[in-house]
C-alpha cells in the first residue's frame, strides 16, 4: 500500500487541516455551510439537488467561488479546502446534464457521485481537471467505479447517516484495499478526532462525516432536527427503506413525531426510488441520523466543531504513539 500522503489528490495538498469531507446532505448542506467548513479546512460538500432551480445552483457556486477567492486572497497561507458538488445519477434526477453543465462552467474541483457508477460525468470532470468520487457500499459497486473511470472511491460503511450500507469498515476497506491502491474515504459513523485517525490507520485517506455537521450553526437543519441529534444515541437509530425506496438511517423519535410506527412500518417499493421532488417531504419529516449520534451534545458554529476535531486527532496520535511503543517498540 502506497503512503496516505501519495495518494491524496495534488489539488488538496496543503488546502486541507484534517483529512475530511464535509459530506453533502440532502436539504441540510447548503452555500452557508459549505463555505464555513471549507474556510474552516475541510472539504464542504453539497447535493446540487439541494439548489431547488438550476438557476439557483449556479448562484450558489458563484458565491462560494467568490466567498473562498476572497478569503484565500486575504490570508494566502491559511488552509482553506476545496469544496465538492454531489450529483445524484439516477433515472429519477432529470436535471443531471444541466447541473452538470453548471459544475463544468463553474470548474467545481470535486464532483461526488451517488447510486449509478457515472460514465459521462467523470469525462465532463475531467475536461477542466476536476476530480470524481463516488460512494460505494460493497466491492462490486467498487469495481463497476473504477472501471467508469473515478478518481476515487468512498466506502459507505454500515452506520452511516442517510443511506448506509451494511458492511463493516474493516471488511470493505480491507477487500476494496487488495485492488485498489488509490485515493479512498471512509463513511459511516465518524464522528471525532479519534474516528479520523482511526480511518487513516485502517488505510483509507480521508474521513467522510455527515452527521456530526447537523448539529452546527450552519447547517440547514430546523432547531428540533439539531436538539434531537444532540439528544439521541446509536440505539435510537433505525436502519429502513421505507422512506426512499433504499436502506437508510433515520432518527426513530422523528418516525414517532411523524405518526408512524418504527416497529411496524409500511412495505417499501423499490420501484418507487424517487430522488426528486417528492422524496423532499420524506427528508423534511423523517430525519437520517448516522449511528455515530450519541457522541454529539452540542450544535456550534462548523469552526468550533473542527477546531475540536483537530484537538482530538492530535491527542488521540500522541496517545497511539504512546500505545504503538508499549507493543511493538
Ligand atoms: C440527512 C442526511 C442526508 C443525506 N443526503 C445525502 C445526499 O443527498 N447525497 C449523498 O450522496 N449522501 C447523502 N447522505 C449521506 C452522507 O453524504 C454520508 O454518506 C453520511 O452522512 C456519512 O455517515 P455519517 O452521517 O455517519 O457521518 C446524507 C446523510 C444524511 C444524514
Amino acid at each position: 500500500m502506497s503512503p496516505a500522503a501519495d495518494r491524496l489528490p495534488t489539488a488538496f495538498a496543503g488546502r486541507l487541516r484534517l483529512p475530511v469531507i464535509a459530506s453533502p446532505m440532502f436539504i441540510v448542506s447548503g452555500p452557508e455551510l459549505v463555505i464555513a467548513e471549507c474556510l474552516s479546512g475541510v472539504i464542504g460538500a453539497f447535493p446540487a439537488l439541494n439548489a431547488r432551480a438550476p438557476d439557483t445552483l449556479d448562484g450558489w457556486l458563484t458565491r462560494i467561488r467568490t466567498e473562498l477567492a476572497a478569503a484565500r486572497a486575504a490570508e494566502p497561507d491559511r488552509r482553506i479546502a476545496p469544496f465538492a458538488v454531489n450529483q445524484i445519477v439516477h433515472a429519477s434526477n432529470d436535471r443531471l446534464a444541466r447541473d452538470m453543465e453548471t459544475c463544468v462552467a463553474h470548474e467545481v474541483p470535486l464532483i461526488i457521485t451517488s447510486l449509478r457508477p457515472p460514465g459521462e460525468v467523470v469525462r465532463q470532470a475531467h475536461s477542466y481537471g476536476g476530480l470524481v468520487f463516488h460512494d460505494v457500499i460493497s466491492v462490486r459497486h467498487a469495481e463497476k467505479a473504477l472501471e467508469a473511470g473515478v478518481d476515487g472511491l468512498i466506502l459507505v460503511c454500515a452506520g452511516a447517516g442517510g443511506h448506509a450500507g451494511t458492511l463493516s469498515p474493516f471488511a470493505l476497506l480491507g477487500e476494496v484495499r487488495r485492488f485498489y491502491d488509490g485515493p479512498i474515504v471512509l463513511a459511516g459513523a465518524i464522528t471525532t478526532g479519534d474516528a479520523v485517525l482511526a480511518a487513516q490507520a485502517m488505510g483509507a485517506d480521508l474521513a467522510y462525516m455527515g452527521t456530526r455537521f447537523i448539529a452546527t450553526r450552519e447547517a440547514n437543519a430546523a432547531p428540533a432536527y439539531k436538539e434531537m441529534i444532540t439528544t439521541s444515541s446509536a440505539a435510537d437509530i433505525l436502519y429502513s427503506p421505507t422512506f426512499t425506496g433504499v436502506h437508510g438511517n433515520y432518527l426513530k423519535p422523528s418516525i414517532v413525531a411523524a405518526g408512524l410506527d418504527p416497529d411496524n412500518l409500511p412495505h417499501a417499493d423499490k420501484a418507487s426510488m424517487d430522488f426528486g421532488s417528492s422524496s423532499t417531504k420524506a427528508w423534511r419529516d423523517i430525519w437520517g441520523s448516522g449511528q455515530g449520534v450519541g457522541t454529539i451534545v452540542d450544535a456550534p458554529p462548523v469552526a468550533d466543531v473542527v477546531n475540536r476535531l483537530e484537538t482530538e486527532y492530535r491527542d488521540a496520535r500522541a496517545r497511539l504513539a504512546q500505545v504503538s511503543s508499549d507493543f511493538a517498540g
